[in-house]
């Protein structure tokens, strides 16, 4: 008697679950390098057209507050871990190739919970969170698959990575010593790209933005849709590529399209730019084609700012243009970049989020999305916070506050709080504090056009998914979202390198930190530096052991780099 009406149940509930397990969301992260405020056009400036991105910002959410770590190494710890780097070790300086430093295995990352909840994950393009014992490497960390470099970087057509072993010497400003890095003694070579565990030498000649998008969309278009897809796609661009020939871009798109531009490293910058915009296109018209896009979380971001006058091979002439800084410092240039996010779950038509975030937040968020509970998360005691609700809703933000930068061994920090930010300390001798990159005026760009980003690849797929704006209430966006210097009625610089004492901004009226009100408001100074003494508490200093270059070296491996230490 009772046999019929329990089989019911229990057939609902497998019903119930099949369909709850068909409809976690396609993931597709797209993190890239390096990239600045002031390179992607819908932030205002019309030098590079980047349709495709632009597309899905209009079409998307806008992450205007959305903050990350001034390095790769600390950026990619934030996002695998939900935790702050300096609460695991990982802040600081990147992970060199003969260094015996990797993310702690103790600490279960995203793709191995996304595995959990039934996720395919793959891995394309950049790890760079540590590869000198096996166990660290992608696939024992939770990805069925990787096609990519364990470095920070590779050169963009034989895919070699060059370690230079760094040494230290003193430098000198006014009267003031300081250490600096230097770059001109042993460097190691050899290959650094792997399918899963093995070296990939036939892709030699191949642009390396375009052998990771055709990755990614082979992926896409081979991918069983019954399974939910966390597909990683970090890009090598825009970095720069090895020592002598950082910039690299298709000779044939740097002449026909950016003749325009002055700075001639400025137009190979712009053709890398250009093809990581058409990455993005292609990626998007896959996962339409596969039918996958209605159910999909689209991310861009890119990990840190643009490296537009550090004084190494790694200099790019990216842009964060007008934010203050470059990659490295704690100033808005390092640690505010181009952010979006793009699905067709988003319950509102607003196109920009003033919400704080960080880079850590996205772990329980996607996670959250991905069906976890809210137990389940608090459970995991990440130090990001789930703003997946506050995103799908557009309501407030569930955060107000964050450890900007703590580095101890480089002595520098920033915190920021409601609209209030704190800076303490210098990188290099304050040289890098500054303002720089094109600001894209000297030139005669290309007139926006709104019409190719409705016609972009993206653009195509989008519609009609997700709506645009039309091309008033478009361009109105552009214009929100491009960070103009307010003028400051004598404003009081911030010199952290002359006055050795920390700087407060209100980054809501001064987003371009022009002028310290450390003087003036006292009570919030205080209060600021408490925040950053809370932050200070638990971090776990950095271990920064030193390089092996004797046992890391290539050559003892068919020169590619490979797990070193068994
Ligand atoms: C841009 O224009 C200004 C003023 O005309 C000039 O001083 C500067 O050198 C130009 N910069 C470049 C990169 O051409
Ligand atoms: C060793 O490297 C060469 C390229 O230098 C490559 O052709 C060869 O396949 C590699 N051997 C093995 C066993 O991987």
């Amino acid at each position: 008697m009772n046999c019929c009406p329990v089989t019911l149940v229990l057939l609902l509930l497998v019903i119930g679950n099949v369909i709850a397990a068909e409809k976690k969301p396609h993931i597709i992260y797209i993190l890239c390098d390096d990239v600045g405020w002031n390179d992607v056009s819908y932030h205002g400036n019309d030098q590079i057209p980047t349709p495709n991105i632009d597309a899905l910002a209009y079409s998307g959410v806008i992450l205007h507050k959305h903050y990350v770590q001034p390095i790769c190494t600390p950026s990619r710890a934030a996002l695998m871990t939900g935790k702050y780097p300096s609460n695991i070790g990982i802040q600081g300086v990147p992970i060199g190739g003969a260094q015996p430093k990797a993310l702690p295995l103790d600490i279960k990352i995203l793709p191995q919970y996304l595995k959990e909840l039934g996720y395919r994950t793959s891995l394309v393009g950049k790890w760079h969170l540590g590869f000198y014992k096996k166990e660290y490497t992608p696939l024992e960390r939770g990805f069925d698959s990787f096609f990519g470099y364990y470095n920070g970087l590779i050169d963009y057509y034989n895919h070699i990575y060059d370690d230079p072993i760094p040494t230290f010497t003193e430098t000198c400003r006014g009267t003031k010593r300081g250490i600096n890095w230097n770059f001109n003694g042993e460097h190691l070579y050899g290959l650094d790209l792997h399918r899963n565990e093995t070296p990939v030498w036939d892709m030699a000649g191949k642009y390396a933005t375009d052998m990771f998008t055709d990755e990614a969309v082979n992926q896409i278009e081979n991918h069983d849709t019954n399974t939910p897809l966390f597909l990683y796609l970090a890009h090598l661009a825009c970095h720069a590529g090895n020592w002598g020939q950082n910039l690299q871009a298709p000779n044939e798109l740097v002449n026909s399209k950016f003749n325009y531009i002055i700075d001639p490293n400025r137009r190979v910058y712009a053709a890398m730019m250009s093809k990581l915009d058409e990455s993005v296109g292609r990626v998007v018209a896959a996962l339409k084609k596969k039918d996958m896009l209605q159910n999909s979380i689209i991310v861009f971001l890119s990990d840190n700012g643009a490296p537009t006058i550090l004084s190494s091979q790694w200099q790019t002439p990216g842009s964060n243009y007008p934010l203050r800084g470059v990659k490295v410092t704690q100033w808005e240039g390092a640690v505010r970049t181009p952010a979006i996010l793009w699905s067709p779950l988003l319950k509102h038509n607003s196109h920009i989020s003033h919400q704080l975030m960080h880079i850590t937040d996205w772990f329980p968020t996607l996670l959250s999305a991905a069906g976890l509970d809210s137990k389940q998360l608090s459970a995991m005691k990440v130090d990001g916070v789930d703003q997946w609700k506050s995103l799908i809703y557009n309501t407030a933000s569930v955060r107000n506050k964050m450890p900007v930068e703590l580095d101890e061994l480089r002595n520098i920090y920033a915190v920021r709080r409601g609209n209030w930010k704190l800076v303490q300390g210098n990188s290099l001798l304050g040289f890098y504090d500054g303002y720089s990159g094109d600001n894209g005026e000297n030139t005669t760009s290309p007139v926006y056009n709104v019409k190719g980003i409705m016609e972009s690849d993206a653009g195509r797929a989008i519609n009609p998914l997700r709506a645009m704006p039309n091309e008033k209430a478009l361009l109105s966006v552009r214009q929100q979202v491009t960070i103009k210097c307010p003028p400051q009625n004598n404003p009081t610089p911030c010199d952290t390198f002359t006055n050795d004492r920390p700087c407060i901004f209100n980054i809501a009226e001064d987003p371009c930190e022009r002028n310290d009100l450390s003087l003036q408001r006292p009570d919030i100074l205080n209060r600021m530096k408490e925040l950053l003494e809370e932050y200070r508490e638990s971090l776990v200093p950095d271990s920064y052991p030193p390089y092996i270059p004797a046992q890391a070296n290539p050559r003892k491996f068919n020169n590619t780099w490979e797990p070193w230490m068994a």
